[in-house]
């Protein structure tokens, strides 16, 4: 299968430090390594409804924001979460994509859970904290979200800045992100299951 980055965008403003990040790492992406960018903000999902233990999912049409981001998860090798930090962990727009993977999860027909399995997860975020440590929350989501579906995890790619184009200044990341998709994406783990 060749490799489909789908790129999901978290932020609540467009051009943004996060933007900026994941497009320098896609640009190292060879040209035969198809992407697909979403921006959340401009395809707002309905809040979700936990529906597990009431009736049964229906697969979303393919022209509604639900259908298309479904599709495109499932249409995609590698998933990138391009989310600014807030609060410590993802943004609201990515956090409500990621709870729709709950719903996706029980959708008669999709087999969600063996369709993501052996694909891969990436991060990318922006914050205005120094420290990237605090984006543990923002990590630790990530990975045991990949590893509950079991994805490989790529890791998450960090870069400072507050105003947007601050990620600019922050040169230790550009360099990062020039090798952030080369990298071994090895399967994900929850932290109690590491040796
Ligand atoms: C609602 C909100 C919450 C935020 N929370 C944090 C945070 O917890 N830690 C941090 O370092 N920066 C935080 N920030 C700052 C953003 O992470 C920072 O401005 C980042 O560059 C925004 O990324 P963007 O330009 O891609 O939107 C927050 C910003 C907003 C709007």
């Amino acid at each position: 299968m060749n490799r489909r980055f789908l790129f999901v965008l978290g932020s609540s403003r467009p051009d943004g430090n996060t933007e900026l990040l994941a497009r320098e790492a896609a640009a190292q992406l060879p040209a035969e390594v198809e992407q697909q960018w979403i921006r959340l903000a401009e395809h707002p999902l309905p809040d979700f409804v936990d529906l597990r233990h009431d009736s049964d999912h229906v697969r979303p049409p393919a022209d509604t924001t639900a259908g298309l981001l479904l599709d495109s998860t499932l249409a995609a090798t590698d998933i990138v979460i391009a989310s600014p930090l807030y609060w410590y962990s993802v943004s609201g727009h990515t956090k409500r994509y990621l709870d729709y993977w709950s719903a996706w999860l029980r959708t008669p027909g999709v087999d969600f859970k063996a369709t993501m399995a052996g694909r891969t997860l990436w991060g990318i975020t922006a914050l205005a904290d120094r420290e990237p440590s605090v984006a543990d929350p923002l990590v630790g989501t990530l990975n045991n979200s990949a590893a509950y579906l079991g994805m490989h995890f790529g890791g998450v790619l960090l870069g400072s800045g507050s105003a947007p184009g601050d990620v600019r200044e922050d040169t230790d990341a550009l360099t990062r992100a020039k090798t952030f998709f080369a990298q071994e994406a090895p399967l994900a783990r929850f932290p109690h299951q590491r040796a």
